[in-house]
């Protein structure tokens, strides 16, 4: 399959990579471990949730290790999933019901889900040469985009990692949870980038983020994608 297919779950391709990508050795070596612990699991790079024709993109940092790397969609069976989907189905960008599985029916409207790093690496920390490595697909799925408007940075990492994407430099896009970027030079499209601290476990409890905190930055993606046209 190509980057030309409507439903962004693709095989190997530019913005997806293959079942055993082997671009990051210490990841690879992950994978076989987890692969031969738990030979049920996914266990491979967790691919886009969604399909192209999508207006918002949202990125989170990488599979969890019994979450996304173990169903294999994002974010799902991961505690910061419970979050997002409720989130997602509250703002109208899902529909059906999340039940922590990727066969429980859940379809998301005008949104697609995917991560900075494809692959789950060990305790949830990417290096930055594998958040490099895996640029690429990040950069061909916004690509495989036409009508990408907004993307929601779930995190530094990921918001790093996008603002690399788009050829601009760190220190004239800082990350703010809040904060809005019109990064132009994403395949010569417009698109605004929302930051928001990553919907994890840890920014929860500690109350880095609250639900009341991320409910409003999906309302504003939600008036942003009402009020704003392709240009
Ligand atoms: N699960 C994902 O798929 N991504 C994250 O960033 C966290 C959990």
């Amino acid at each position: 399959m190509s980057v030309l297919e409507p439903d962004l779950q693709t095989t190997a391709g530019p913005d997806a990579p293959s079942h055993d990508c082997p671009l990051c050795p210490r990841l690879v070596a992950f994978r076989t471990d987890n692969q031969a612990e738990h030979p049920d699991w996914f266990n491979a790079p967790v691919p886009t949730f969604g399909t192209r024709d999508a207006s918002l993109l949202i990125v989170g940092l990488a599979p969890g290790l019994r979450g996304a790397n173990r169903t294999g969609r994002p974010f799902t069976g991961d505690y910061a999933g419970d979050l997002l989907y409720a989130t997602l189905l509250d703002y109208g960008f899902a529909t059906g019901h999340y039940a922590q599985r990727p066969d429980d029916g859940l379809t998301l409207i005008d949104c697609a889900i995917t991560n900075a790093v494809r692959c789950v690496p060990p305790q949830n920390k990417p290096l930055p040469e594998e958040i490099a490595n895996c640029r690429r697909f990040l950069t061909a799925t916004i690509a495989a985009m036409p009508n990408l408007r907004a993307i929601v940075a779930l995190g530094r990492i990921a918001h790093d990692s996008l603002v690399r994407a788009a050829g601009e430099k760190l220190s004239a896009w800082p990350f703010a949870h809040g904060r809005a970027h019109r990064l132009s030079k994403f395949s010569a499209r417009k698109v605004e980038l929302f930051d928001s601290y990553h919907c994890s476990r840890y920014n929860t409890n500690t109350g880095v983020l609250t639900v009341e905190m991320f409910q409003a930055l999906f309302a504003r993606v939600q008036e942003f994608l009402r009020t704003s046209h392709n240009s």
